[in-house]
């Protein structure tokens, strides 16, 4: 059999709409370049990134220094399996540690993953080192939370869309509202049984939805309280992204376990990373747990480079920059058009647009297709916000760019 060849935009979307789930509904266009902050479809057009593959292209597509640590590398050793030691994991590990001020970090692939290690360490812990009686571990979670699509991950997500159709669902879960401390204190005081709060620092999928500011610091403290593990999931709002390192810096809180993922490998391949104290890490013991492919020496390579593209380059800062400028901009179209646009939230290079729906029914998913056609790439996530988060090697100049394209957009709809 011939290997198919893709000429167009349109005979790509028909042959993943035949071939392919129908688990995605993607904005109509083809891609087959990426560079810094510039994506190219098929057709040759090019167009601002304004998603950033939710947040894993920080450092922008295909970075040099990225792609070249994972070119190296792939010639020499791709992968071992933790059967054997590899000579790169070790570095990648003491690297990470470094980075964010813990003792112990476990690689793993994708972002769901990730969060699955670091629930079943804080369960680990909740047996071995608070006492909690076998099997009767729980977890704290909030409303709207969004933590990946596994069965375990999707027991205690609050979307209808997540859940429907895919139970039974895990028991274990306690479910409280988003940025609401009482409830929190509410339900540590009246469940021993408790090991762990797992957040998102701000509620990425959600619709960037970011709590009042101590929320997070007020959650620690009572987690403290109550000898109770905080998971930040910063899988989506770390490394940069809300113009902090991490998004709980804005709280000073430093998450017992942190859950990364996603721009670990600046979008080159998929790694992820669960970071904490030894005292919760060494919980688990050899054959407890792992993945074939979770530490191997290519992802190894690539998250260090990662790492030290944002730190080099001042991504961060970058961020926090533009962030501000972008929320200025936007705050204008409410002045401009507020029958449509109704809120601009955000932090750093995360941020969100609300839209309302027009009088003849158009929706954010009409907007985006505009944007599109004007080229600039976002996505509609609930059916009436635009997420934005463009690549966080954006230059000042750019942003006005993309800023131009978005206010022409917005004033002629
Ligand atoms: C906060 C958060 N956690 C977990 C995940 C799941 O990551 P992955 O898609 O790599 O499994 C995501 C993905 O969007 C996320 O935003």
């Amino acid at each position: 059999m011939s290997t198919p060849t893709i000429t167009s935009s349109q005979q790509a979307i028909d042959t993943e709409h035949q071939y392919g789930a129908h688990n995605y509904h993607p904005l109509p266009v083809v891609l087959n370049r990426g560079e810094g902050v510039y994506l190219w479809d098929v057709e040759g057009k090019r167009y601002y990134d304004f998603l950033s593959a939710y947040s894993a292209v920080n450092q922008g597509h295909c970075h040099p220094k990225i792609v070249g640590a994972l070119t190296e590398q792939a010639q020499r050793l791709t992968l071992t399996s933790r059967a054997f030691y590899n000579d790169k994991l070790g570095a990648a590990e003491e690297y990470i540690c470094e980075y964010f001020g813990y003792d112990k970090a476990l690689y793993m692939n994708s972002g769901a993953e990730a969060v699955e290690t670091a629930i079943k360490l804080a369960r680990k812990w909740g047996y071995m080192k608070k006492g909690i009686a076998p099997n009767k571990a729980e977890m704290v979670v909030v409303e709207h939370n969004f933590h990946g699509r596994t069965t375990g991950i999707i027991s205690f997500s609050t979307d209808p869309d997540s859940t429907k159709g895919f139970g039974p669902y895990m028991p274990g879960y306690k479910v409280i509202p988003y940025n609401d401390v009482e409830a929190l204190e509410r339900t540590l005081q009246e469940n021993p049984n408790i090991c762990g709060f797992l957040v998102e620092p701000i509620q990425g999928e959600a619709g960037v939805v970011v709590p009042d500011k101590g929320y997070l610091a007020e959650a620690h403290a009572l987690c403290r309280q109550y000898n109770v593990l905080l998971l930040a999931d910063e899988i989506q709002t770390g490394i940069g992204r809300t113009g902090k390192l991490l998004a709980s810096d804005y709280d000073n809180v430093k998450a017992d376990i942190l859950i990364l993922g996603k721009a670990l490998s600046g979008g080159v391949l998929p790694v992820s990373c669960v970071l904490a104290a030894d005292e919760i890490m060494l919980c688990i013991q050899p054959g407890e747990h792992g993945s074939t492919f979770g530490g191997n020496p290519l992802a190894a390579v690539v998250a260090i480079a990662a790492l030290e593209v944002v730190s080099e380059e001042g991504l961060t800062e970058n961020a926090n920059r533009l962030g501000e400028m972008f929320r200025e901009r936007m705050r204008r179209l409410i002045t401009q058009r507020p029958e449509l646009v109704t809120l601009v939230r955000g932090r750093g290079l995360l941020n969100a647009i609300v839209i309302a729906p027009t009088p003849d029914g158009r929706t954010a998913w009409d907007v985006c297709v505009a944007l599109k056609d004007k080229g600039l790439l976002a996505k509609p996530t609930h059916g009436d916000i635009i997420r934005f988060a463009p690549p966080l090697v954006m230059t000042e100049e750019q942003l006005h760019a993309c800023c131009d394209i978005i206010e022409e957009v917005i004033l002629a709809f």
